[in-house]
C-alpha cells in the first residue's frame, strides 16, 4: 500500500508521527508531505526533532497568508505532488487549512489518480461556523472516502450530515498514541524543574484562537484573568506568534507583566509542562485532549468544544462565555480545587496508544 501523508501546521505533527511509524511497521510505503503552513523553528522544526519525524519527502513551502491565499497555495503546490506520487491513499489529519486544501485536490483528481482520501480525526463538530477549523472539518469529511473517528461522539455527527455509515471507522485518538510514547522522555527532561517551577504548583496557559487573540477585549479579559491567577501561582504562557502580534498591535504588553511568557515550546517540553501543571487554561483543541489523558484539570477558553468527551469523561470544563476576567478566574479556582486524576483514570474509549495501528488496519481493509 502506498500512502501520502499530509501535515502542515503544528497540531498535525503529533498526529502523523504514530501513523508513519505504524505504516513502517506494517511494511507499507509512506511518503510525507509538509505544506509549510507552519515554518518557524519553534512551530515546525522542533516538532520534527522531538517526534523523530523524518525529513518530508515533499516540502511545499507555502507559509502564512490569508485563508484564501494559504489554501490556494497549498492546492496549487500539492497537485503535482499527488500526480507524481500516485498513492493508494492520501491521509489528511485534523482541521487546518492544509487538511482541507489537500483533501479537495485529491477528491478532484480521484478519477485520474485513483487515490482515495482518508481523514484522521473525522466527525468532530463545534457547530460554530465562525471557526475556520469548523469549515475545514465539515468540508474535509464531506470530501473523504474514509472517515476515521477519534471518539464515540463523532459517528452520530457524521451520520446526521448524511455520510454513509460504511465510510466511518472508529480508530481512537492518534494524539494519545504520541502522548503515551513520549511521556517517559518528557518526564525525564524535567522541564518544569529546569524553569524553577514546582510540579503541581503552577498554571500553564496557551492562547491562539482568532476569536480570543484578534479581539482586543477578549484578549484583555483572558490576560487579566491570567494576571489574577499569577498572584496565586506562577503562570507559564508559551506565546503563539499570532497572539504575540496581537498583544503588541493592541498595546496590551502591560498585561503580560507578572506572567512567565516564553517562546512557543516543542512537543516534549510542552508535554512535560502540561504533565507538571496544576491547571491548564487554553483555547487549543489538542491540549483539551492531552490534559484529559494526563488527568490534569483544564479550563477551555472557548464558547463550545468540538471535543465534548473531554468534558463528559475527562478533566475539561468551559469557562463562562463571553469570556471575562472574573469568569475565567472563577473557572480556574474551580479547576484548581479538583484533585488531579491518575493518568488513564478517565480515558475516553480508544485513547489507548493503539489508534495508529487501527488507522493502518482501516486503510488496508478499505
Ligand atoms: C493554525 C490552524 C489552527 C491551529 C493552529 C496551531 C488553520 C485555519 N488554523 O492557526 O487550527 O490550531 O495553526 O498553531 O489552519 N506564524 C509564524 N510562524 C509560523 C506560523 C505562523 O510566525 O511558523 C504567524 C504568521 O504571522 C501567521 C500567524 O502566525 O499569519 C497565524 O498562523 P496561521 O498558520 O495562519 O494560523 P494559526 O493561527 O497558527
Amino acid at each position: 500500500m502506498r500512502v501520502l501523508l499530509v501535515a502542515g501546521a503544528r497540531p498535525n505533527f503529533m498526529k502523523i508521527a504514530p501513523i508513519l511509524r505504524a505504516l513502517g511497521e506494517a511494511g507499507d510505503e509512506a511518503r510525507l508531505v509538509h505544506t509549510g503552513q507552519h515554518y518557524d523553528a519553534a512551530m515546525s522544526d522542533a516538532f520534527f526533532r522531538d517526534l523523530g519525524l523524518p525529513a518530508p519527502d515533499f516540502h511545499l513551502g507555502v507559509g502564512s497568508g490569508s485563508h484564501a491565499a494559504q489554501t490556494a497555495r497549498v492546492m496549487e503546490a500539492f497537485e503535482p505532488v499527488l500526480l507524481e506520487a500516485r498513492p493508494h491513499w492520501v491521509v489528511v489529519v485534523g482541521d487546518v487549512n492544509s487538511t482541507l486544501a489537500c483533501a479537495l485536490v485529491a477528491a478532484k483528481l480521484k478519477a485520474e489518480t485513483g487515490a482515495r482520501v482518508a481523514h484522521v480525526e473525522a466527525g468532530l463538530r463545534s457547530r460554530d461556523w465562525r471557526m475556520p477549523e469548523e469549515v475545514n472539518r465539515v468540508l474535509t469529511d464531506r470530501l473523504s472516502d474514509l472517515l476515521l473517528t477519534p471518539s464515540h461522539d463523532a459517528r452520530p455527527n457524521l451520520l446526521a450530515e448524511g455520510i454513509e455509515p460504511e465510510r466511518i471507522v472508529f480508530v481512537g485518538n492518534v494524539m494519545i498514541d504520541t502522548l503515551l510514547h513520549q511521556l517517559p522522555a518528557a518526564r525525564d527532561a524535567r522541564v518544569p524543574e529546569g524553569m524553577g517551577l514546582e510540579r503541581g504548583g503552577y498554571a500553564l496557559a496557551t492562547l491562539h484562537r482568532p476569536s480570543n487573540v484578534d479581539d482586543a477585549g477578549a484578549l484583555a479579559a483572558v490576560l487579566g484573568a491570567l494576571g489574577r491567577v499569577a498572584r496565586e501561582i506562577p503562570v507559564v504562557l508559551p506565546l503563539h506568534p499570532r497572539a504575540r502580534q496581537s498583544v503588541s498591535a493592541h498595546g496590551l504588553g502591560g498585561l503580560l507583566e507578572g506572567l512567565r511568557v516564553v517562546e512557543p515550546v516543542g512537543y516534549t517540553a510542552m508535554l512535560g509542562l502540561t504533565d507538571g501543571a496544576s491547571v491548564v487554561l487554553t483555547d487549543s483543541g489538542g491540549l483539551q485532549e492531552e490534559t484529559t489523558a494526563l488527568g490534569v484539570p483544564c479550563v477551555t477558553l472557548r464558547e463550545q468544544t468540538e471535543r465534548p468527551v473531554t468534558v463528559t469523561e475527562g478533566t475539561n470544563r468551559l469557562a463562562p462565555w463571553p469570556l471575562t476576567a472574573e469568569g475565567v478566574f472563577a473557572s480556574y479556582r474551580e479547576a484548581a480545587a479538583e484533585p488531579r486524576r491518575a493518568p488513564g483514570q478517565s480515558q475516553p474509549y480508544g485513547w489507548d496508544g493503539q489508534a495508529a495501528r487501527r488507522v493502518v488496519a482501516a486503510l488496508s481493509a478499505g
